[in-house]
């Protein structure tokens, strides 16, 4: 038997994917399509041709030319969703075991990085559940405050999963060029048989 059967890897490499595609999403609307920077740019460009706009109907604008970018958010919270219900079926599964068998006898190295798993699935939980109840507030009956609250906390966890992604990518690296040579190429070919 491979180490990661095919399933836990395809699964691995798709959430890798959605997971990045998020935190672009997030670089997209922090960056080049801010609504605050590009609602100044819209109006200065206007003006520059004789015609002037207010803030909010540069705002307006500026939040069309972000909705189809911001779509992705939503369209990979649904995949992101999924994701997450298909790693739940494969615990079952001794790939989907592997990292949190024998935990007394890891080193303190492996504890930490079995508890770093633990904590980003915890994360993404929270991401999907937070996500999709801000979605779907009206039909929920939610207020928009509460939406507010809860965008606030989404927005603050999301820290975790930008603290994950660059340490776990690191940290892969670099046992692949230490002490866990074949580390990487594990997860794409499954590995030696166990
Ligand atoms: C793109 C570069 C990436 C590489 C090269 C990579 C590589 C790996 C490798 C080699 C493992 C097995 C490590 C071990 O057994 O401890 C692993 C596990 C894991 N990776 Fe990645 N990964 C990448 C991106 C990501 C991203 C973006 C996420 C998003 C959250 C992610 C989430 C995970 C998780 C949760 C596990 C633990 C799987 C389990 O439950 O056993 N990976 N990754
Ligand atoms: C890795 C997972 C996720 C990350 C890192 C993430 C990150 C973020 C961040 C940082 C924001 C605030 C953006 C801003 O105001 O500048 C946000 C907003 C939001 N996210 Fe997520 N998110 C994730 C998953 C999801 C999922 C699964 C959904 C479900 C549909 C979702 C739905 C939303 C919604 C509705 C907003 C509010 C947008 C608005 O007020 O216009 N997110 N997300």
């Amino acid at each position: 038997m491979k180490k990661w059967r095919f399933d836990f890897r395809i699964w691995h490499w798709l959430n890798a994917f959605v997971v990045l595609g998020l935190l672009g999403t997030i670089f997209l609307r922090k960056t080049f399509l801010s609504w605050r920077t590009n609602s100044e740019l819209i109006a200065q460009k206007l003006l520059e041709i004789d015609l002037e706009i207010t803030v909010e109907q540069s705002k307006i604008l500026a939040k069309a030319i972000r909705a189809p970018m911001w779509e992705w958010h939503i369209i990979l919270g649904y995949a992101l969703a999924v994701l997450i219900i298909w790693r739940i079926i494969l615990f079952f599964t001794k790939s989907g075991k592997e990292n949190y068998i024998n935990f007394k006898d890891k080193s303190l190295h492996k504890k930490m990085v079995t508890l770093g798993y633990i904590g980003i699935y915890s994360i993404l939980l929270f991401m999907a559940i937070s996500g999709f109840v801000m979605y779907f507030y009206e039909s929920l009956g939610l207020v928009k405050d509460t939406v507010h609250s809860i965008k606030e906390v989404h927005e603050f966890v999301f820290i975790g999963v930008l603290i994950f992604v660059p340490l776990h990518i690191i940290g892969v690296i670099v046992a692949d060029n230490t002490d866990e040579k074949g580390i990487i190429s594990d997860m794409i070919s499954g590995g030696s048989k166990i």
